[in-house]
């Protein structure tokens, strides 16, 4: 009640990108003890049945905070008090870049919707590698990486690489992201060629530095895009069981404009970028339905795209995700809304009389 009718009306009348970094201000100040434990009780859902091993790696809960909210890895450990099992920090690019002009965020109330262009705004990986390195790292901690902007897609390997040797010490798994649209000739990297060089070459790496820090490797996840068409998602699948990728994340923000109730005119006047929230929530269920079957059942995917309710979580979940992930469904549903979540995913599972969360991964397929 509080957010929806009073927190959320006030915020959403402020441009959207200064609310986030000054809600994301006073909330990462006020998260100190006692009140981050306060907070931690507030938005926890204790239900064992919940929790999951995936890649060797315990969680909480099905539900992380997905790629671009914490572009700077700054916040993660405030954030892991609403509840979230894991954050997935960045996208961070090789070399620190501002990102598009401002405005580049705008919210779609009418579609529950956002359409963003921010271009990977981040610090760069040196930076970023420097503030994970000062901070003691307590919840699970993927990170995104993409190409520098100004670095031409035939050198994006390059890119990659050095963002990757650096962050390797941080991360739990690593997401590798060729799909955003707003870094000019990135999603070119779906391509099966140049994808199969840019996994192939992370991966060597990856065996590279395990053995030389003696740690294990870390955990590759490839992140796609919902405006693939059938037979590049057929390729994709196809590439991720010939090489082994540990996992694929289905799906970023589509360039699509259709069915949206928006005024033609107001998206016109807002442009380019990639949207989210509400409208992928169809697209992305049936992307992640298709890798489940293609890949048969052996890649473990990440469900992310319109997740704005529980019974969106939890058909995500059916139609073959062994986690989920969340941005819009936030910023729409508040502080509470990851608890919202895993209560009724918790519901189900006592409901559908199953024993764990594995049980109820890809029952709709
Ligand atoms: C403002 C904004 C910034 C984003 N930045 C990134 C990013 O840097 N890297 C990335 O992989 N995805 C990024 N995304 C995509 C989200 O991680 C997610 O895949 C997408 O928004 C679909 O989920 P949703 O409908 O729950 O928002 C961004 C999304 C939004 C709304």
């Amino acid at each position: 009640m509080f957010w929806r009718y009073l927190a959320r009306p006030l915020l959403f009348s402020l441009p959207a990108e200064t609310v986030h970094h000054f809600s994301m201000g006073m909330f990462h100040a006020s998260m100190f003890p006692p009140i981050s434990s306060v907070m931690g009780r507030l938005t926890r859902v204790r239900d064992p049945r919940l929790r999951s091993r995936v890649w060797g790696i315990d969680f909480d809960n099905p539900v992380g905070l997905a790629a671009g909210f914490d572009k700077q890895a700054a916040w993660f450990n405030s954030l892991r008090h609403l509840g979230f099992s894991h954050i997935e920090v960045g996208t961070i690019t090789g070399v620190g870049q501002a990102g598009n002009p401002k405005p580049r965020l705008f919210r779609g109330p009418d579609d529950q919707a956002l359409i963003n262009r921010m271009g990977f705004n981040n610090v760069g990986a040196e930076q970023a590698a420097a503030a994970l390195a000062a901070t003691s790292i307590k919840p699970v901690v993927g990170i995104n990486i993409g190409k520098t902007k100004l670095v031409d897609v035939e050198h994006a390997v390059g890119d990659y690489l050095k963002s990757f040797r650096l962050l390797h010490p941080f991360a739990r798994y690593f997401t590798v992201n060729v799909s955003s649209p707003n870094t000019p000739g990135l999603r070119t990297l779906q391509d099966r060629g140049p994808l199969k060089e840019l996994l192939v070459e992370l991966m060597k790496e990856n065996a590279r530095l395990a053995n030389a820090n003696g740690v294990t490797p870390r955990p590759v996840l490839l992140k796609i895009a919902p405006d693939l068409n059938a037979d590049q998602v057929e390729d994709i699948a196809a590439l991720a069981k010939e090489i082994e990728i540990d996992g694929i994340i289905a799906t970023n923000t589509t360039i699509s404009r259709s069915d949206l109730s928006t005024s033609a005119a107001r998206i016109q006047e807002i442009g380019n970028g990639g949207l989210s929230g509400k409208p992928l929530t169809q697209v992305s269920r049936n992307m992640v339905r298709e890798l489940y079957e293609k890949t048969e059942r052996t890649i473990p995917l990440i469900g992310v795209g319109g997740i704005m309710n529980g019974q969106d979580a939890w058909n995500m979940i059916g139609s073959g995700a062994s986690l989920i992930q969340v941005y819009t469904g936030f910023i729409y549903g508040g502080p509470l809304f990851v608890k919202q979540l895993n209560r009724f995913i918790s519901q189900q599972l006592a409901d559908n009389e199953l024993a764990d969360l594995s049980q109820a991964v890809g029952m709709n397929v």
